[in-house]
């Protein structure tokens, strides 16, 4: 029996982070077989940026994506799902995010990863529910597991995060994972959190990490001497840097132990040795980098590398490069001042050039993006601590515009009118699985299905088609077939 058990990341989160969310579909293609027989827990392969990147960079159909990963893949299918935001940094009303789920689970996914930027239970809930809701509707096996966002910082240690779990656990998940997007979690921190979740919960843990501060594998380990479950781990060429630890590696390195994994690490060489060649394919295709320093700094910032040089390069333009150091200062008090939000996107942004400002105009809350106000007013939730007071005054933030019921309260039922807009713009045929890529990202799947049209067109013969050929064909596929063809 598999004491530790690997979640495998190349298909998501490994070329999410180290190469734009840019793998096609084709290239995943020859090596799902192989995958699927090395016995991980699940294969990471939906959500997060590739819904978005499908439409947007690749011109493919992510629900069609999903369709054909599920015909190849008998392990589970896991998705990465941001609660209440679906897979943007809106909120979505809760019809919306009912009817996504249950599109997703119909389409194939097996393990649910739901998280909210700001650990707010209450955006999670809609969720979870429908997740939970769509085993009543599928023939395989559907996993809840609902997310502890990491971070450090003011209020947030390992107690608090152990209570955390406990209400997801009541909640009705399945599983928690430790979501360390930022690569903060210390190898002995790992030990004591894991320790804390078990001591409250039964439910099997998983850790998440990214390899940017350096902790990666160390963390892993402490993680499973304390007992955890589950590790998501990268095959090599997408492991480290931002990306998660490497497989092979972990899978090695647990060899002969009471944690060994059971997998056949020769298994995975070949596979691996492909998505080396499928790396070298998209840098050259996109121009991409493909690599990142590792950052350890990164735990006294608790910011993305990326933002920062971001937030630095905004100083440059200014003339100002010898504030840097300031800005380093500022970020934080900026950050407990609005009530310690984990710094994942958008809260990393927002709070970021919000310190910026405050280091450029000289004078704290001079200026203040209308973001920033709503992080504070409670618009994207509840924050991990209360914002100051002084800084709701500071900022003339009105009782009444500040929002302390769940932001999704406020908003009406999306579903019809996302349908009847789409409707208005030639598209009255729009399947339900196209309303919601269209709920999720307006114009850039408006330009997909434009596109896509375009391309069946050419298929029927008609190369070079017009917008009124694209509306005929939209209006009434069978008339602009015959019509084409003949
Ligand atoms: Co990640």
């Amino acid at each position: 029996m598999a004491k530790v058990r690997i979640t495998e990341t190349v298909l998501r989160d490994g070329h999410q982070s180290l190469l734009a969310t840019r793998m096609r579909l084709s290239q995943m293609m020859p090596q799902l077989k192989a995958l699927d027989e090395i016995g991980y827990k699940s294969i990471e392969a939906w959500g997060g940026a590739t819904f978005d990147s499908c439409l947007r960079f690749l011109g493919e159909d992510p629900w069609e994506r999903l369709d054909i990963l599920k015909a190849n893949l008998k392990t589970p299918i896991q998705m990465l799902l941001r609660g209440q935001n679906i897979l943007g940094y809106n909120h979505y009303a809760d019809d919306v995010v009912r009817a996504f789920v249950r599109k997703a689970a119909e389409h194939g996914i097996g393990v649910f990863r739901i998280f909210d930027a700001l650990n707010d239970p209450r955006n999670l809930k809609t969720a979870i529910d429908a997740a939970i809701e769509s085993k009543k509707h599928v023939d395989h096996e559907v996993e809840v597991q609902g997310c502890l966002v990491y971070t450090i910082g003011g209020p947030h240690n390992t107690k608090e995060f152990a209570k955390l779990a406990k209400v997801l656990e009541d909640m009705g998940v399945d599983s928690i994972c430790i979501k360390d997007m930022s690569g903060l979690l210390k190898p002995y921190t790992a030990y004591e959190l894991v320790k804390d979740l078990k001591a409250e919960t039964k439910l099997p843990i998983q850790l998440h990490t990214h390899y940017t501060s350096g902790f990666g594998s160390m963390a892993y380990l402490k993680a499973i001497e304390a007992g955890v479950d589950v590790i998501d781990c990268a095959l090599s060429p997408f492991s480290l840097d931002t990306s998660q630890p490497c497989t092979e590696t972990m899978v090695a390195s647990l060899e002969g132990t009471e944690y060994d994994t059971g997998l056949d690490r020769k298994a995975m060489t070949p596979i691996a040795k492909y998505f080396l060649g499928v790396k070298q394919e998209i840098i050259k295709e996109f121009g991409l980098k493909g690599y990142f320093d590792v950052n350890p700094n990164v735990i006294d910032f608790q910011i993305p590398g990326g933002m920062l040089s971001n937030l630095v390069n905004q100083l440059k333009e200014q003339g100002m490069e010898d504030k840097y150091q300031d800005l380093l200062d500022e970020m934080p008090r900026v950050r407990a001042d609005a009530g310690y939000p984990p710094l994942v996107t958008p809260s990393s942004q927002i709070v970021g050039t919000m310190a910026t400002m405050n280091v450029m105009t000289g004078e704290r809350y001079k200026m203040v993006p209308n973001e920033f106000k709503d992080l504070v007013r409670g618009k994207f939730g509840r924050t991990p601590v209360p914002v100051k007071q002084e800084l709701l005054d500071k900022l003339k933030i009105k009782p009444e515009d500040v929002i302390t019921d769940r932001p999704a309260d406020h908003i009406p039922a999306g579903m019809d009118a996302f349908r009847a807009e789409l409707a208005a713009k030639g598209y009255p045929n729009a399947t339900e699985e196209d309303v919601l890529s269209y709920a999720l990202f307006p114009q850039v799947a408006e330009e997909f299905f434009k596109q896509r049209t375009v391309k069946k067109l050419a298929e029927l013969g008609r190369p070079n088609a017009t917008d009124e050929d694209v509306l005929l064909y939209n209006l009434n596929p069978e008339i602009a077939e015959k019509f084409f063809k003949g």
